[in-house]
């Protein structure tokens, strides 16, 4: 039964622990059906906590106690309570350590949510964020209780084979009735919920590391034999992080061993354990015939955040769960820059603003908004969000712009040596960036405390006899009683024909371009020394997450696309004469006029594709139109299948007036280099699959064999999957069987199936609802697979606007059907699909009324998750 009123948890609230755990010692003996947890806690009052004789208040659920003492006396029934989710002590030492042994019993095979310790096809593994260590033991199960962990492990030794925990291995032995044991310490005091353990027929890949200070490190990744082949890219991926954040942090690596281990079964993408990281093997696996380039990049970009999290989240941590941005939102800054060194600058931040303008603006614009560090919470695990996650790196990213780079570097100086070994708040982070640079970000905390994304209106004028252009700037946010916020925002000013101005302002010296901080509600800045009215580039590099307002014309954002210096402003300025030729098209199908392409959009486009381009992939995202579900967040009331047909409009019209241009640069960058993973020849791939995908568009006998034949003849993922997802959108006869063969080519690679999986789901062909339907129902379906799940009904709601909103509402019902089937299997991914509701209020009346019974029926649903509830619920009110 729901707890019909389930309690909410207030950052207001928090309060140090009444207790302290120095150290733990636990013993598990091994089993699917019913694990044995022995563990021995030493125990003493926090110093801090300034309560007489409080009750020692454990955390536990779904456990079976078996025994518990204190100091060697076991406790008899009258001395402690318990209920589903704690045991309590009323009376225990004050003065001196105890030690408390407790004794209890877990079931791994019943464990389907996927949290605490489960079973993952055949092996045994943990999950402890946020709140799964609850799961396994008793325990103070909150970031600021750090203890110093010793895991011995006992299992039969041929089905356990390898046996995995945090630390150093520093013993092992043998024990009768075939079973062995290990015994690893942790030297590193760390909250439970980086603890983990691994049980299981795993092959190890070795390698090693030296550090800046000469240590060798032993790095090893533990995979299911069949995938051994697939480990190297993951290898060289940490090793690079390795290198990288020596170079650009000063940060070495503490322990003697690194372990990584691949699991089937796993609610997220990664976990940074200590010395232990648990991934989800779409994270680590890749052979050039499996994966594809972006599935490359993601797996390096995912090991390095799990390593860089070792001192941003692991030697300093979280005082409690409402700073998890503290360690999320600097971690994920952390691989951004990661990414953009090993790739290309350019490409990677257009790409995370890209995920950041689609999903994290429309999370903050809907009834689940909340700040980077939220206040209040049901479910912790509703809060991995994308606002405390990548709005969280924007504001670190802020902070960076306004110290500079170097100010930044002693501002992480200054945090890492204050805060070694401590569990700390976002405040404590900001404070070390400001102490560091003496520069005051008292007004910039409010990013910490406010949510919604802020609009900024800007308007300018130019003063012919003063040479001078005024620019002013109106922030507003979703509630006006907020306070202004502090706004970095980067200038750049051109001249008409296209040079960069230099910028003058009062006292201020020249330069190509400048940081100008917004602080009021409005403000105005005004550019001297300016012969010519200039053409303003704002807000380069995406400076701050907000959303601009500005007249520009298409004929200014032509100008701006040909010329701007800066790559992220020159790439938006294509997307916005997109976005505004597409606009007025979607205006034009509601009012049933004719559709007629845009002649200065296409120049534009002929204009880009005559220009010689380094960076194929900066290229390609230059010819991208923006996406369906890009356009609907720029719409009052979002129109699903009027963005479809204006927007395949568009690339209709660029595909038949550009044909031979998109056919030549086909030609002459169509060969195979499967194996080579360069930005070079991924650029090739990016540009030349782009291609293939405008020529597709025009639906003849020759492109369909263009696609075909570059299906069949594929040697790696990148150009097999490019070719069948044209051909899936596509009016091609031969989809049946390219989708058959594929499938009977890959039924062995789970992460290949997945995508079989996503690229029906995501489908523009009129039948994608039925092939969800049937897909459901195929062998290869599993419910209880969260990758499997998402490669499903996820995309099919996440990533298929034109379907899921179909207006007969039979997307909603599905997807709540779906939801209501994994509730009692996995809340949390039960919880994760719900997103695709929340947003109703964007819709017609129609759809929004389907939608919110669907959200209705989730929350009278009997036995719904809090997880499921709270998203729910909070969606309705
Ligand atoms: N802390 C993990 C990360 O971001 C994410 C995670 C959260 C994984 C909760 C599992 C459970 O790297
Ligand atoms: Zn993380």
């Amino acid at each position: 039964m729901r707890d019909a009123n389930p309690q909410t948890i207030y950052l207001k609230d928090y309060t140090v622990p009444e207790y302290l755990i120095e150290n733990v010692e636990l013993n598990f003996i091994l089993d699917e059906q019913e694990t044995r947890v022995v563990s021995k806690l030493s125990l003493k009052k926090n110093p801090q906590c300034k309560i007489a004789n409080p009750a020692l208040v454990l955390q536990g659920e779904e456990l079976d106690l078996v025994s518990i003492a204190i100091d060697g006396t076991a406790l008899d029934k009258t001395q402690y309570q318990q209920n589903k989710e704690t045991l309590s002590i009323a009376h225990v030492p004050q003065e001196q350590a105890f030690i408390l042994a407790i004794e209890n019993t877990i079931s791994p095979k019943a464990n389907t949510a996927l949290e605490g310790l489960y079973l993952s096809s055949t092996m045994l593994c943990t999950q402890c964020e946020a709140q799964g260590f609850r799961k396994i033991t008793y325990f103070l199960d909150r970031p600021d209780v750090m203890t110093r962990f010793k895991t011995t492990l006992i299992a039969d030794k041929d089905k356990y084979p390898v046996l995995l925990s945090n630390g150093n291995k520093v013993a092992e032995g043998e024990l009768k009735n075939n079973r062995h044991w290990v015994s690893w310490e942790d030297p590193f005091k760390k909250p439970c919920y980086l603890f983990a353990l691994v049980a299981g027929q795993l092959e190890c890949i070795e390698d090693s590391f030296t550090t800046m200070s000469n240590r060798e490190i032993c790095l090893q990744i533990f995979v299911e034999k069949h995938d051994v082949d697939k480990c190297s890219h993951a290898m060289q991926s940490l090793k690079n992080s390795m290198r990288w954040d020596e170079e650009t942090y000063d940060r070495e690596y503490d322990l003697d061993l690194y372990m990584i281990v691949a699991v089937s079964h796993f609610n997220m993408g990664a976990m940074e354990n200590k010395g232990l990281n648990v991934f989800n093997t779409k994270f680590v696996l890749a052979r050039p015939d499996t994966a594809t380039d972006s599935d490359y990049e993601h797996i390096e970009g995912v090991i390095g955040h799990e390593y860089f999290h070792n001192w941003t989240g692991n030697r300093i941590t979280c005082r409690d769960w409402f700073q998890l941005s503290l360690k999320e939102g600097f971690t994920v800054f952390r691989d951004q820059e990661f990414t953009a060194d090993q790739t290309s600058k350019a490409v990677k931040r257009i790409e995370d603003v890209k995920l950041l303008r689609t999903r994290q603006f429309a999370e903050d614009a809907g009834p689940l908004s909340h700040p980077i560090r939220p206040e209040s919470y049901i479910e912790i695990n509703n809060f991995y969000t994308l606002t405390v996650y990548e709005k969280g790196a924007e504001v670190v990213r802020m902070i960076r712009t306004l110290v500079g780079e170097n100010g930044f570097r002693k501002g992480s100086d200054l945090y890492f040596q204050r805060h070694d070994g401590q569990a700390v708040t976002c405040d404590d982070f900001v404070s070390a960036m400001e102490d560091a640079n003496d520069f005051d970000l008292r007004q910039f905390r409010h990013w910490y405390s406010q949510s919604g994304t802020p609009t900024l209106e800007v308007t300018q004028s130019y003063n012919q006899d003063k040479q001078t252009c005024k620019i002013t700037l109106k922030q507003s946010s979703k509630s006006t009683t907020e306070e202004p916020l502090h706004i970095p925002i980067k200038v750049g000013l051109l001249n008409s024909d296209g040079s960069s101005a230099a910028v003058y302002t009062a006292n201020e010296e020249t330069a190509d371009e400048i940081i100008i901080e917004l602080k009021e509600k409005e403000q105005s800045f005004i550019f001297e020394q300016l012969e010519e009215k200039p053409v303003v580039s704002l807000l380069r590099g995406f400076s701050a997450p907000v959303i601009l307002k500005m007249e520009q014309s298409l004929e200014e954002l032509a100008f701006l696309l040909s010329h701007d210096t800066d790559t992220f402003n020159r790439w938006e300025a294509g997307q916005k004469m997109s976005c505004q030729v597409i606009l007025g098209l979607i205006e034009d199908c509601q009012k049933k006029r004719t559709l007629q392409m845009n002649p200065l959009l296409l120049e534009a486009y002929k204009n880009v594709l005559q220009q010689p381009w380094d960076d194929l992939s900066y290229f390609s995202l230059l010819l991208s139109l923006p996406e369906e579900n890009y356009l609907a967040g720029q719409m009052d009331v979002i129109d699903v299948d009027a963005i479809h047909t204006a927007r395949e409009f568009v690339k209709q019209a660029l595909a038949e007036q550009l044909q031979s241009q998109f056919q030549a640069l086909y030609q002459q960058f169509h060969k195979d280099e499967s194996g080579q993973f360069d930005a070079g020849a991924i650029g090739r791939r990016r540009i030349k699959n782009i291609c293939l995908s405008y020529l597709m568009q025009l639906e003849t006998e020759q492109n369909y064999q263009l696609a075909k034949a570059q299906f069949n003849t594929a040697k790696n993922m990148t150009d097999q999957m490019a070719a069948l997802s044209c051909i899936v959108n596509s009016n091609n006869p031969a989809k049946p069987s390219c989708l058959e063969s594929f499938y009977q080519q890959w039924k062995n690679e789970a992460l290949v199936i997945d995508k079989w999986f996503t690229l029906q789901a995501c489908s523009s062909a009129k039948d994608t609802f039925d092939t969800v339907q049937t897909l459901l129902q195929h062998s290869a379906f599993e419910l209880s697979n969260p990758n499997r799940v998402r490669s499903l009904t996820g995309a099919f709601s996440q990533s298929n606007q034109l379907h899921f909103h179909a207006a007969n509402g039979q997307g909603y019902q599905f997807l709540a059907d779906q939801i209501i089937a994994l509730n009692s299997l996995n809340p949390q991914v039960a919880s994760r699909m719900v997103s695709a509701l929340t947003q109703w209020k964007r819709f017609d009346n129609a759809r929004q009324a389907l939608m919110k019974t669907q959200l209705e029926r989730l929350i009278n649903t009997a036995d719904i998750s809090k997880d499921v509830f709270e998203v729910a619920s909070k969606s309705l009110a």
